[in-house]
């Protein structure tokens, strides 16, 4: 029989349903963005995305079934995220979930956001296995990891201080390209010389390893165009984001080739999480894997930014391999990549291993 997962993704300024057949199979992945509400404040304002949330969740949840032809009762297991993420946005999506579970008579788990990132491509690829290497960029999280199977991932590298996400967000506002900058800063780096400013490329030192920092960066691309406003100079806009664009891909591709470097039996590289979507991040990396003979995969625009589906097939793996998650689970804005989960104590991690490699 089947296995329908409904799955909710309420962690930043995006409420997600989706509803997943057996982990891949998406059958539908429905989305309200709250983006147009929060663009006026410049950045998410948290209490105005937890209001939200509960507005549209119970709507959405419908919405999802009918897409999909389905009632509650054919829901085998409810999959929400558990965190990272804000608190408030997060205990709506938890709520509903836990709710549902509860009503309906069926098991639950509480989904790691950025495992959810990671599983984005096992949506977009059915041939993708573990084990990968895998970069994941999002607003809030910048990882170099190992995805060694379905329960684990290894983290190798991380931001020591902003997120790449954060950075374009940032560096778009000040240059008042407005919010979310990704996109913006995307847009405007089209037109112009990604060598006109010599912007930093932090931690390439060799005792760095895998780690990255782009608060320095950002700050130099302020410090520039505070300088030119004060000099009366034009500010050359896509210039400047064109320059700082380069800078953060080539950090990214840098580390990327060590992380190579380090694992030269791993033949697939997987990019994911919100930054994936830059087109520009994509060709440098593929670029890389041909050159280096690795397979690449990125996940279609819609399954980079948040989603309900990846957190569907995340789910599905992690109730695979660990069971059920307890119904007074928390939520954990802090969550980090790689922290155990629900169930994860109970299993001896030889019975995990390779569980689902077949
Ligand atoms: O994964 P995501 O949707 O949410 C988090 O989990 O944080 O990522 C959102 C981030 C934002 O910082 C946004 O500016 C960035 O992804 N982003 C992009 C692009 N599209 C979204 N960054 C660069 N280029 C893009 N095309
Ligand atoms: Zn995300």
């Amino acid at each position: 029989m089947d296995m329908n997962i409904l799955a909710i993704e309420s962690s930043c300024d995006e409420t997600s349903a989706a509803i997943v057949q057996d982990g891949r199979h998406v059958l539908c992945n429905l989305i309200s963005s709250q983006i147009d509400i929060h663009r006026v404040f410049g950045g998410v304002v948290p209490e105005i995305a937890s209001r939200k949330h509960l507005e549209v969740i119970n709507h959405l949840l419908e919405a999802a079934l009918a897409e999909a032809k389905l009632t509650f009762d054919d829901i085998h297991l409810v999959a929400v995220t558990r965190g990272p993420g804000l608190l408030g946005a997060l205990l709506v999506g938890i709520s509903a979930a836990k709710a549902l579970s509860f009503m309906l008579d069926i098991p639950i788990v509480g989904v790691n956001h950025m495992v959810g990132h990671v599983s984005a491509n096992y949506l977009a690829h059915p041939d993708l296995k573990p084990p990968f290497l895998s970069l994941v960029v999002s607003g809030g999280h910048t990882y170099f990891c190992v995805v060694e199977d379905y329960a684990h991932v290894k983290i190798l590298g991380e931001t020591v201080d902003d997120a790449a996400g954060e950075s374009f967000d940032k560096v778009a506002r000040v240059l008042g390209l407005g919010y979310p900058g990704g996109p913006a800063i995307q847009r405007a780096a089209e037109a112009g010389d990604p060598e006109a400013f010599d912007f930093p490329r932090a931690m390439m030192g060799k005792d760095d390893g895998l780690n990255v920092s782009f608060s320095g960066l950002k700050t130099a691309v302020i410090n520039t165009v505070h300088t030119l406003e004060q000099k009366g100079e034009g500010v050359p806009t896509s210039d400047i984001a064109a320059s700082f664009q380069a800078a953060v891909i080539d950090t990214l591709v840098t580390k990327a080739k060590r992380l190579m470097d380090q694992y030269p039996g791993l033949s697939r590289f997987a990019l994911s999480g919100g930054v994936a979507a830059n087109a520009a991040l994509q060709n440098a990396l593929k670029a890389l894997c041909e050159k280096r003979g690795l397979a690449f995969y990125v996940p279609p625009a819609i399954l980079c930014t948040d989603n309900a589906a990846m957190i569907g097939c995340a789910g599905y793996y992690q109730y695979m391999t660990r069971g059920t998650s307890e119904l007074d689970f928390a939520a954990e804005p802090d969550l980090a990549l790689g922290a155990p989960d629900p169930g994860d104590q109970d299993i001896p991690t030889e019975v995990l291993v390779d569980l689902l490699n077949e």
